[in-house]
């Protein structure tokens, strides 16, 4: 059995952060921003209220009416982040006592932007060893609270949200995946963040912010995303015409456009929400694929191919029948 994604669903923070408003508060603008990223606007958590669980959980219960399937039907909760709110419990384990998922095993995954797309092999796994039939997979982040915002280089590209999916085992659905890691290139894309409490070992003041190395990870995307795609489509047997949209990692209309050319299509087929979403790391391509749907643009048969890439680094692609 595979996995077959039955409903979607997607969250944003209700406060929207332009390019204009940034340049009031750093040394930017519109121009530069859109120009090299294509971002306009990014959302941004904006209340003690609103936290990386209640984005989470707003975007679950979306996806689980769209499914038609209740919390207690759930038998796995796997969550994609690097922002929860604690270290433990998990963000997934917060997600089931929420929900009133009590049938639930639940866990979180890190693979940064890659982590929708790990989350997603490793439910479909499950399935095909026959140890779970029903499961929620979010991607969520609040990486507005980790992201050092006197950076212009990193802090102007990121956003805030969740994106939500239910899954079935199913006979179809997904048809092959491919995923990889390459932990020696850590190092360009890098968040410590964590106070040290141990007696023996001096903590220091640094607060440990995301830093980024922006045009390696730009070569490192362009570079990997389109191998993992002819890839997954050797394994397959499909041409990239076959597929009716490619729903990639949302980090830049430009990297997007890159890959497009690459892979000769039209960019059509690449959906995006990068201008209002900003990058939102492991929500971006549920968050994406959520709006696809709800735009009623997906008819059933229809070939979709997601792919990602991230820090870690990590990278992945799934190719999936709607
Ligand atoms: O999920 C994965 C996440 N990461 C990514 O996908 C990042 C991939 N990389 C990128 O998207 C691009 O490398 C960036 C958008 C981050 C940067 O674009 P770039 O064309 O590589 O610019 P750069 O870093 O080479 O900077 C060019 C100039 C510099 O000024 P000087 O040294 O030429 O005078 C920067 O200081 O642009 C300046 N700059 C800015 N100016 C205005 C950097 N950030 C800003 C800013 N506003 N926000």
């Amino acid at each position: 059995m595979r996995a077959k994604i039955i409903g979607t669903g997607s969250c944003l923070p209700d406060r929207s952060a332009t390019n204009d408003y940034l340049s009031t508060i750093m040394d930017t603008s519109d121009q530069w921003i859109h120009s090299r990223t294509g971002i306009h606007k990014r959302h941004l958590v904006s209340s003690e209220e609103e936290t990386t669980l209640t984005l989470a959980v707003n975007a679950a219960n979306a996806a689980l009416e769209d499914a038609g399937i209740l919390p207690a039907q759930l038998d796995l909760i796997l969550v994609a982040t690097v922002s929860s709110d604690f270290i433990t419990p998990s963000t997934a384990c917060m997600v089931q006592k929420a929900l009133g998922a009590c049938h639930a095993t639940a866990f979180d995954i890190n693979a940064a932007c890659s982590g929708f797309l790990f989350a997603l092999n490793t439910v479909d796994a499950y399935f095909q060893s026959g140890a779970c039939q029903t499961a929620l997979i979010i991607g969520v982040e609040t990486l507005s609270k980790i992201i050092d915002w006197s950076d212009r280089s990193t802090c102007v590209l990121f956003g805030d949200g969740a994106g939500a999916v239910v899954a079935k085992a199913s006979e179809e659905g997904m048809v092959a995946s491919i995923q990889g890691s390459d932990g020696t290139g850590g190092d360009i894309l890098i968040c410590k963040n964590r106070t040290n409490n141990n007696p023996y070992i001096a903590t220091g003041t640094d607060p440990g912010y995301l830093s980024m190395n922006g045009q390696e990870v730009f070569k490192f995307a362009v570079k990997k995303v389109p191998e993992c795609i002819q890839s997954l489509l050797a394994q397959t047997g499909l041409c990239a015409s076959d597929v009716t949209y490619y729903l990639l990692h949302q980090a830049n209309y430009r990297i997007i456009t890159s890959i497009a050319r690459k892979l000769k299509l039209p960019i059509e087929k690449f959906p995006s929400n990068v201008e209002r979403c900003g990058n939102t790391s492991a929500a971006s391509i549920p968050i994406l694929l959520d709006e696809v749907h709800k735009e009623g643009k997906l008819s059933e048969g229809d070939i979709l191919l997601l792919s990602g890439f991230g820090a870690g680094l990590t990278w992945g692609a799934a190719l999936l029948k709607w």
